[in-house]
């Protein structure tokens, strides 16, 4: 900044050195009193100089910043005039700001966003004659929706009566209804009247898909009742025990040796329903964090074995483990795992026959590109029907409710073992053949330095 005030100081003190050297060589003024004026007016020059140029650089820079009252600047400027200057700049600039905008606001562009709105939109005529319709509209009901009338596409009474009362400019209309293209889907439908009177109206149906959110609320639903069913039954059978050991066999000592175990049993079986209620909770609250211990697979294995032997030796069940050593170290959380084997072991005893052997195996298998074992827990039982395959990790699902009841099962292991599954990103499958036996699969990552030490 110095050489520049410098230079232009000394252009404007050029005019005033000249009237002072005309003055000295006119006799007018003493040469020491003409130097030291010059001295005085250089002086001077700087100081103005000094106190001009840097506001016009601020307000060059002001005037050439992207945003109105740009902070970066006004924040170095104090001169009170030059304040107002920038002010002034605002205004001439505002309006400028605005014309560029105007660009922006092009029909095309809003009919740009249409076309990739992710909801159907479909604008009708009087007639009911669609128009117009969206890209997602094309992909839902089929590329030959324009020009043809509303009820080709969107087939449903409601949405026809509604779509007519909207175009005679009565009300918009939001209704919802159910399609069935491939699968049934529940649709929102928003009716819109867009402009024009009777007889020359248009209007525009907009779709918002509430099929998963209906499900969710009818699983919910659906959750609540099974829950407090599963727990009113055991529940119910108490009341009635406490009720008549209080009153008619309150000194039967017989029916009370009875009594008492079979109660003992309901409610072992309410805190079971909690327990795996609370665990199923516990695993949905951790989902999104990906365990990452490592777990021998092949003790877990052995450790819930030494926990049902008994039963099992009741039964005169054999387990046949065949875990080879490179295939036993998961990646995962233990006590998770724990549940699962836990599970699906306790299964396989429960639903086994007698005498049966059941065969837990492990074989190299692949999971998004990594090294991945499969666990295959294989029994003798009754097996289990083809149509129950799908719904049977679902909450409460039983392919046989008295049979699993009598065993006391809860009929949430499965959900419990498919929750722990996917939340280690793992894969769990079923094959079963009625008569003969299941087999339940469950494929894990391999701890990698275990994977690459062993293959
Ligand atoms: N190994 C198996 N063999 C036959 N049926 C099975 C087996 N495992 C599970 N099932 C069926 O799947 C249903 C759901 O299993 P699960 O969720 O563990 O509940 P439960 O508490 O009844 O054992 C069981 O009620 C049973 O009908
Ligand atoms: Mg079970």
């Amino acid at each position: 900044m110095m050489p520049e005030i410098l230079r232009k100081s000394l252009i404007l003190w050029v005019p005033s050195v000249i009237a002072l050297a005309a003055m000295v060589a006119l006799g007018d003024l003493a040469i020491f009193m003409g130097i030291i004026a010059s001295c005085i007016t250089l002086a001077g020059t700087i100081a103005m100089v000094n106190l001009i140029l840097p506001n016009i650089t601020y307000i060059k820079e002001y005037w050439a910043a992207e945003k109105i009252g740009d902070a970066n600047v006004t924040s170095r400027i104090t001169n009170a005039a030059t304040i107002d200057l920038c002010r002034t700049i605002d205004q001439i600039k505002r309006p400028q700001k605005e014309t560029k905008n105007e660009k922006y606001e092009h029909p095309e562009i809003l009919n740009k966003a249409l076309s990739y709105l992710p909801y159907p939109l479909l604008i009708f005529d009087s007639q009911r004659y669609v128009t117009q319709a969206n890209q997602a509209a094309i992909e839902l009901l089929g590329p030959n929706i324009r020009g043809a009338d509303l009820s080709a596409s969107l087939r449903h009474p409601d949405v026809l009566e509604a779509a007519d009362t909207v175009l005679e400019g009565k009300r918009n209309n939001l209704i919802e209804f159910e399609l069935s293209n491939t699968i049934q889907h529940t649709y929102a439908g928003h009716i819109i009247h867009l402009g024009g009177t009777h007889g020359d109206s248009l209007a525009m149906v907009v779709l918002h898909d509430l099929t998963a959110i209906r499900r969710a609320e009818k699983m919910r639903a659906d959750f609540v009742a099974n829950a407090s069913h599963e727990l009113r039954t055991p529940l119910t059978a108490l009341l009635g025990f406490i009720e008549t050991l209080q009153g008619p066999a309150k000194r039967d000592a017989s029916a009370r040796e009875r009594f008492l175990p079979i109660m003992h049993q309901q409610a072992t079986r309410m805190v079971r329903v909690v327990d795996d209620l609370l665990s199923l909770s516990r695993i949905e609250m951790h989902e999104h964090a990906v365990p990452t211990q490592h777990v021998n697979i092949k003790t877990a294995i052995e450790t819930v074995i030494g926990s049902i032997e008994v039963e099992a030796a009741a039964k005169e069940v054999i387990f046949k483990i065949a875990i080879p050593e490179g295939l036993s170290i998961v990646v995962g959380d233990k006590h998770e795992l724990d549940q699962v084997f836990q599970n699906l072991l306790d299964n396989a005893l429960k639903y086994g026959h007698q005498k049966s052997t059941i065969q837990i195996t492990a074989t190299k298998a692949m999971l998004d590109g990594k090294d991945a074992v499969t666990l295959a827990i294989k029994d003798e039982g009754e097996g289990i029907s083809s149509e129950h395959l799908p719904r049977l990790t679902e909450r409460f699902y039983r392919a046989d409710t008295a049979r699993s009841r009598t065993l006391g099962g809860t009929g949430l292991g499965l959900a419990i073992v498919k929750h722990i599954v996917n939340h280690h990103r793992g894969l769990l499958a079923v094959e079963s053949i009625v008569g003969k036996g299941s087999i339940f699969k469950v494929t894990l990552l391999l701890a990698a330095e275990v994977a690459n030490e062993s293959f």
